[in-house]
């Protein structure tokens, strides 16, 4: 409850309808730490749906809210360019003075990069993702989930961030790429680095660079031995050995999809778990509906995904003027597509501010992002939260949330820092 009476969230609706929409800022990180975002993009999406914010931290920028606007921008592939050359794929720009190497097509990851590019070094990693590659991965993945789980303490409150969430994720980025097992929490803790915003100081800022340095470090001697080698079907194996990613064997190169794959891998499935466990507590009924009916997780799995939104948007940069719901984006013009808002689209998704666990449409949801950059993890991420939620099911009726969680500072990741749980003696 704040000063005024008024819960944080009326307060926060009372403010966006309040505001003139030319002094909108969406992207404030304040609306995503304390989950009031929500009134501010159901203004966008009923007043100004393709919205220009003048000034910003970021500079200049479009919003796209509406579920089949974000879809159109995306199949546009030709004039709006993820590539890292016009500034890749978030709104943040580098630190003045920073290396123009940085921005070069050699050093992108994929994620960063336009056709051909984009589509040679995609398909060099997608077999892992594959349906007979994912049955094989499903028993492993199980028993380490069940291990996690029979670990956890019964009647005392614990961070289900750091015991479950980040544990069952770092686990199966340790299995994608074939990393050593024993230091596997060094992969969640290195994105967490990389996504953390700007360090207090100089020297906070060289300690984390130290650290990440240190964490890719660990990947060059594998990488030498899978690329020896040339068989296996781990991800540092198949980056290695095909031309289109393995960059000369040059660390400087070849880094990037790495960063690409860790970071993808960490955040957004590991958010997702914990955002789900949040969403059922705070609908009982749906959770008491999942326990009845175990089977429903085919359909409550794509729906946490999509109340969570763990990615809230993607960024573009115009390549030619763009006329969209009768405005014109100009060429060189930044465009966020907000995932999280296309999720709240009533034109689109019924009833989309409801958590209904068995809706008949679960998977019409944009999360995932659309067309040739679509999420390549789609079916690993939805298989792991599946399996964690059938052993979660097997062995505790509920597991409680029992305080407030702590959203991650971040405008670009849906997530949290910490979740205090209990599971019930
Ligand atoms: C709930 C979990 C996840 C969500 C919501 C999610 C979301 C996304 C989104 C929004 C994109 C960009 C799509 C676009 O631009 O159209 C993306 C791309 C990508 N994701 Fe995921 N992701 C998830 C899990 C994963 C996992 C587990 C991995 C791999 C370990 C992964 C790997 C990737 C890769 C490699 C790309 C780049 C694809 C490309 O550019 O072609 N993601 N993801």
């Amino acid at each position: 409850m704040a000063d005024t009476g008024m819960t944080l969230a009326e307060e926060a609706r009372a403010k966006a309808y309040a505001t003139p929409l030319d002094e909108f800022q969406v992207h404030d990180i304040g609306h995503f730490t304390s989950d009031t975002l929500w009134p501010w993009f159901e203004r966008l999406r009923k007043e100004d749906p393709v919205h220009y914010t003048a000034d910003s931290e970021y500079g200049p920028y479009w919003s796209i809210t509406k579920y089949m606007d974000i879809v159109a921008c995306e199949s546009d592939v030709a004039r709006l360019s993820s590539s890292q050359k016009h500034g890749g794929i978030t709104m943040f720009e580098p630190p003045e003075g920073s290396d123009p190497e940085q921005r070069s097509e050699a050093r992108a990851n994929f994620i960063a990069l336009d056709p051909p590019r984009h589509d040679a070094q995609r398909k060099v990693v997608a077999p892992i993702f594959s349906t007979p590659s994912l049955q094989e991965m499903e028993p492993l993945i199980r028993s380490r989930a069940a291990a996690i789980l029979d670990e956890l303490p019964i009647g005392e409150e614990f961070d289900f961030v750091d015991k479950v969430a980040v544990e069952l994720t770092s686990q199966m980025l340790a299995t994608l790429f074939d990393f050593p097992f024993e230091q596997r929490r060094i992969l969640p803790k290195f994105s967490d680095l990389l996504l953390s915003g700007p360090a207090d100081t100089l020297e906070e800022n060289q300690a984390r660079q130290a650290e990440m340095f240190m964490t890719l470090n660990l990947f060059i001697p594998l990488w030498n031995e899978r690329a020896a080698r040339s068989t296996g079907g781990d991800l540092i194996s198949l980056l290695a050995n095909n031309p289109a990613t393995h960059g000369d064997h040059n660390p400087q190169n070849y880094m990037s999809n790495i960063i690409l794959l860790i970071v993808a891998g960490s955040d957004t499935t590991r958010h997702s778990i914990t955002g789900g466990l949040l969403a059922l507590n705070q609908h009982p009924g749906e959770y008491a509906k999942l326990r009845a009916n175990p089977a429903l997780l085919e359909s409550a799995v794509p729906e946490i995904i999509r109340w969570q939104s763990p990615v809230a948007y993607m960024r573009r940069t115009a390549l030619d003027d763009i006329e969209m719901g009768g405005k014109t984006i100009k060429k060189g013009d930044k465009v966020a597509m907000w995932y999280v808002s296309g999720n709240r689209d009533d034109d689109a998704i019924e009833r989309p501010n409801e958590f209904i666990i068995d809706r008949a449409r679960p998977r019409q949801h944009a999360a995932f992002g659309f067309g040739i950059h679509r999420c390549l993890g789609q079916r690993l991420s939805e298989m792991q939260l599946r399996v964690v939620w059938e052993e979660m099911l097997k062995r505790f009726p509920v597991i409680e949330v029992v305080g407030e969680p702590t959203r991650l500072t971040s405008n670009f990741v849906k997530g949290f820092t910490k979740l205090p749980v209990r599971i019930p003696a």
